[in-house]
Order: C-alpha cells, then sequence, then structure tokens
C-alpha cells in the first residue's frame, strides 16, 4: 500500500450485505495490523433485527479468547446496567469499534491499548455495515472512543452523555460512559455515582425502545 493511503477495510466488504457475510469476511481482515496482535476477529453479536445496537471501544483480554464482544468484567457490568435499565441485552446487538484486541506485555498481563485514529478509520467499515445491515433504532455508544468514532473528535462524553445527538444517518444515536470506566473509579463512592448515570443513560434509550 503506498504510504499516504490509510489502510481501510471497505475493500474487504462482502457484496452479500447479511451479518453471516459480514463476520466471516471480516475473521479473514488484514486491514490494519492489528490482525497480528489480537488472537482472533471479535465481530458483534446479537440480533439482525435488533432495536438497540450497542458500541464498545475493541475486545478485551477475555473478549478476544472467546472471540465475543463483551463477555469479561465490562460486559458483567454492561449486562447488569441494561438489566436495571430494563433492556434485555439478548434482544440487543452488540459490537466495537475496532474488531482486534490491542495490547502490551506487563509481564503475564496483557494489558489494554487504546487504539489510534489510523486504527479505528480502518475498522469503521464494518461498523458502519453492522449498522446497515441491523437498522437498529437506537445506538448506544459506550465511551469516547465509540462516540468519537461516530460522532466526530469534538463530542464530549462527560458533557453529552444520555442526550441524542446529530449525525447522518437513520438511527438515534446517544452516548454513554464505558463500563471499564466504572470499574476503574477511584473508590466506591465514584463507582456508585457513575454506575448510576450510566444506568440514568441507558433508561433514557429504554424509554425510547418502549416509545415506538
Ligand atoms: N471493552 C470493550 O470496549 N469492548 C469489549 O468487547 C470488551 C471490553
Amino acid at each position: 500500500m503506498p504510504r499516504s493511503q490509510k489502510p481501510s477495510a471497505a475493500p474487504l466488504l462482502p457484496a452479500s450485505r447479511t451479518l453471516d457475510a459480514l463476520r466471516d469476511a471480516a475473521a479473514g481482515c488484514q486491514a490494519c495490523h492489528l490482525w497480528q496482535v489480537g488472537t482472533q476477529t471479535v465481530f458483534g453479536e446479537g440480533r439482525e433485527e435488533a432495536k438497540v445496537m450497542l458500541v464498545g471501544e475493541q475486545p478485551g483480554d477475555h473478549e478476544d479468547v472467546e472471540g465475543k464482544p463483551f463477555v469479561g468484567p465490562a460486559g458483567a457490568l454492561l449486562d447488569r446496567g441494561l438489566e436495571a435499565a430494563g433492556i434485555d441485552r439478548s434482544e440487543a446487538y452488540v459490537t466495537n469499534v475496532v474488531k482486534h484486541f490491542k495490547w502490551k506485555a506487563a509481564g503475564k498481563r496483557r494489558l489494554h491499548q487504546k487504539p489510534n485514529a489510523e486504527e479505528i478509520g480502518a475498522c469503521k467499515p464494518w461498523l458502519m455495515a453492522e449498522i446497515e445491515v441491523v437498522r437498529p433504532q437506537v445506538v448506544v455508544c459506550l465511551g469516547a472512543t465509540a462516540a468519537q468514532a461516530l460522532l466526530g473528535r469534538s463530542f464530549r462524553v462527560t458533557q453529552q452523555h444520555g442526550q441524542w445527538a446529530d449525525w447522518p444517518h437513520e438511527p438515534k444515536i446517544t452516548a454513554t460512559v464505558h463500563p471499564s470506566s466504572i470499574l476503574r473509579a477511584p473508590d466506591a463512592e465514584a463507582r456508585e455515582a457513575a454506575y448510576a448515570g450510566f444506568v440514568a443513560d441507558l433508561t433514557v434509550v429504554a424509554a425510547e425502545l418502549t416509545s415506538s
């Protein structure tokens, strides 16, 4: 690839736009270097007719091993928050902006590394295709990486969470904090406050889903 050309999964998108076809094509994705870093592509999971799509940053250590999104500690907290807000995860579609785990070794541990703009841009065609196929009523960005990938770099989750944002696509879109940020809160009080805010944001989504 010429140095000036940005990596992109776009040429790998299959002509047949179904989740199965997308998942199969994404399994062999080498659009950016992260295929050499993660164990496998972790594609989105859930119903093709889902009314709500939840978008995280990238698979973590557990997800990388299991090949499914949000199955580790952040996933457990996501499940708890969804249940508290009255959203059934089995009715949702759950995915990530970046489909490979980016990490660096720290002894025996694999430490999460934030994906950069080039990696996000390379992977974004998969996410846009998932949105196009699932056609959810609502997209929920979990954390700043997802929100800024879909809504632009100036989006601030801290200020704009729980509000409907403008974007040029059909589903309504909103953002809330990433469940991992709740787990990282410095103490129990901060954790409880962050979790309460997370559930409040998801409750706005639940109300939208039941209003139609
Ligand atoms: N964090 C994410 O953003 N996505 C996952 O799938 C797991 C943890």
